[in-house]
């Protein structure tokens, strides 16, 4: 059977798709797998010091050694990745992305990749983000969304278009954030309501990452994604 893939992607950027990301990869950890932790497009990053950006954050939680893998895409211009690759004579490639998630996955357990910037980010002058998901044929697809006034509109839009390309969003994490405003409380059972069919997995509070963990074990368990492997020490 093949070793599960998890794909992290959001509505946009800036909005807690690595914490996710991260704290995903740890709750899977913690139940005993060998999981991975992956970026393979990175922009605003220099690629002598990946350690510090998002891929240096799933690489340290991660318990396969995906730091062996170099990813093929750190961009060194805090843009777009279609815009950083270009301004260094580059062009993605998401054969060679494909290529190098594969080996990864049939060696680890369990795989958690994030996805650069929104679902619809440009990767190329033609590409999204929709496009490597697809090639990637993930086994989930979790859509990060902030928890503020807006995200009905950014939910909504992002899901038909990726349903317009044929990618079924499989649950919606939102994420809270620092400035509160009135929708905040309501968000999650508007969404609910107005598109009934994207589960909801939970609101993700502001907090350490250690305390967000029973928060992404959840949504393990809710993805299907935690079955047949030990529960979590406590
Ligand atoms: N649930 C949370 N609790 C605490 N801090 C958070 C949370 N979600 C996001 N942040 C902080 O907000 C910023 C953006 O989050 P990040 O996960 O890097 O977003 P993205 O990956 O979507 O660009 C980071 O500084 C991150 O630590
Ligand atoms: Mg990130």
């Amino acid at each position: 059977m093949t070793a599960p893939l998890l794909i992290v992607t959001g509505t946009g950027t800036g909005i807690g798709k690595t914490v996710v990301s991260t704290g995903l990869v740890a709750a899977w950890g913690r139940r005993g797998l060998s999981v991975a932790g992956l970026k393979p497009i990175e922009s605003g990053i220099d690629p002598a010091a990946a350690a510090a950006g998002d891929v240096g954050e799933l690489g340290r939680v991660s318990t396969f050694h995906v730091t062996r893998f170099t990813p093929p895409y750190l961009l060194v211009d805090p843009v777009s990745p279609h815009l950083a690759a270009r301004r260094e004579g580059r062009e993605i490639d998401l054969r060679v992305i494909v290529d190098w998630v594969a080996p990864i996955r049939a060696a680890a357990d369990a795989t958690v990749l994030e996805l650069p910037g929104g679902l619809f980010s440009p990767l190329t002058d033609t590409l999204t983000n929709a496009n490597l998901l697809t090639a990637l044929s993930p086994s989930k697809v979790v859509l990060v969304a902030p928890d503020r006034l807006g995200v009905i509109h950014d939910v909504l839009a992002t899901t038909r278009a990726a349903r317009a390309e044929g990618i079924a969003i499989d649950g919606l994490l939102l994420s809270s954030v620092t400035e509160l405003d009135g929708s905040v409380g309501t968000n999650a059972a508007e969404l609910a309501r107005v598109l009934p069919t994207v589960p909801v997995l939970g609101v993700l509070p502001r907090a350490p990452a250690a305390a967000l963990l029973p928060h992404l074990d959840a949504v393990l368990v809710a993805l299907s994604l935690a079955q047949g492997t030990a529960a979590p020490r406590t």
